[in-house]
């Protein structure tokens, strides 16, 4: 009898740690993305239209025009850069658009001081159909550390009836194995909820389908498809999301379109305030070589930058809402509040901003800063208003 129960516990410590083998980690703790990641993506400029010129161009501008001294460092391959695999089925990139291979790509993102980041899909192809890593995660992710790749896109196409927890947590898994820490930016369009699972699976995670550059309003795909979204559209959706994003794992509301041309420098400056606000990542999506002055200023703006990378990580949450006008506020690190206040109405409007609905007490006299304007408009209790232009917003913080 004892020798049968020695034997028992023998066999469950062997399954104990047989099984402790095979589990996958269950953690992301790659040490990434602190504060959001800040970069550019070749998708909604270039679309299919990659090569290794563009990228080096990009990085080139992106430390000319100043974004790589205001945060930007990831300079991001989307989409088309890949064709086929070879007999190893080892991933193939396009020879003829990136005839010096990605090695030599990385190495120079990596000589202007910036960061290299490529885009692969958990299917068997990518949205424009390209091959994607189903069945090959552990093989690219090592092509990918030998290449220098630091972030990875990875989408949801063509995946059949794939489960999103289980096929994104195998691509984590494979960039741990690879010994490279690389940002994981999980492209899943919050199909499958990622907010509630995926705090240790990815560095970031899409919550909805793609951003079109215009101010409102859900447009037909080009085949007829339903649909991309208005840049506020994707800002509604993000209400209720605030509580699962933090240091290390963000909500993305999708990429920037800022300097694209849909819309008005006003609304440029309203859709990027408000991804500031939102902890999002600052991806910015449009051609870094010909920036208009109005547009490197708002992408470069560093008081704005600064709520978005304050330390504590505490995305904004929308505090007070009448007809087109909204009161959005994030609680900053040192104590203060950066408030937003959005027009999203045909008028300008005055908009006031109560203590109370800032969880500041009325009798509270505090300093404010207009962040667009650059200045200290000095001490206030109780409350801020501010008039503020059709389709603008007005941004300030409010200290204490
Ligand atoms: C999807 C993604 C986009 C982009 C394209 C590339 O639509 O959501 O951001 O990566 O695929 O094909």
């Amino acid at each position: 009898m004892k020798m049968f129960t020695t034997r028992c516990l023998l066999l469950a410590a062997h399954l104990f740690s047989l099984l402790a083998f095979v589990q996958p980690s269950t953690a992301l703790d790659n040490g990434l993305t602190l504060t959001p990641p800040m970069g550019w993506n070749s998708w909604n400029k270039f679309g299919c239209n990659v090569s290794e010129d563009l990228i080096k161009s990009m990085a080139d501008g992106m430390v000319s025009s100043g974004m790589k001294d205001a945060g930007y460092q990831y300079v991001v391959i989307d989409d088309c850069w890949q064709v086929s695999r070879d007999p190893d089925g080892n991933i193939v990139p396009d020879a003829q658009h990136f005839p010096s291979g990605m090695k030599a790509l990385g190495d120079y993102i990596h000589s202007k001081g910036l960061k290299f980041g490529i885009y692969s899909d958990a299917g068997e192809k990518t949205c424009a159909g390209r091959p994607g890593s189903m069945g090959h995660e552990y093989q690219d992710a090592l092509m990918y550390a030998k290449w220098g790749v630091d972030y990875l896109k990875y989408d949801w196409c063509h995946t059949g009836k794939r489960n999103a927890e289980e096929a994104y947590a195998t691509m984590r898994d494979a960039l741990k194995a690879s010994g490279r820490p690389v940002v994981f930016s999980m492209c899943e369009w919050g199909t499958a909820k990622p907010w509630l699972w995926a705090a240790g699976t990815g560095n970031l995670w899409r919550t909805t389908g793609d951003i079109s550059d215009h101010w409102e309003g859900k447009k037909k795909w080009p085949d007829g498809g339903c649909c991309s979204l208005g840049m506020l559209d994707i800002l509604d959706l993000q209400v209720g999301l605030e509580a699962f994003s933090g240091p290390g794992h963000w909500n993305d509301p999708d990429m920037l379109e800022v300097g694209n041309g849909g819309m008005t420098t006003s609304e440029y400056r309203a859709h990027f305030s408000l991804w500031c606000l939102l902890d999002a990542p600052l991806i910015a999506g449009n051609d870094l070589r010909s920036m208009a002055p109005e547009i490197k200023d708002i992408l470069t703006n560093k008081e704005v930058i600064a709520i978005n990378q304050d330390e504590l990580g505490r995305q904004a949450s929308r505090v007070w809402k009448e007809g087109t006008l909204e009161i959005w506020a994030k609680h900053m690190k040192d104590g203060s509040r950066s408030v937003l206040l959005l027009n999203r109405g045909a008028s300008e409007a005055e908009i006031t901003a109560p203590w109370t609905a800032l969880g500041y007490p009325d009798h509270l006299s505090a300093s404010v800063r207009d962040l667009w304007a650059h200045k200290d408009l000095g001490k206030f209790t109780a409350k801020f208003s501010a008039k503020v232009p059709s389709h603008d917003v007005v941004v300030f913080t409010i200290k204490p």
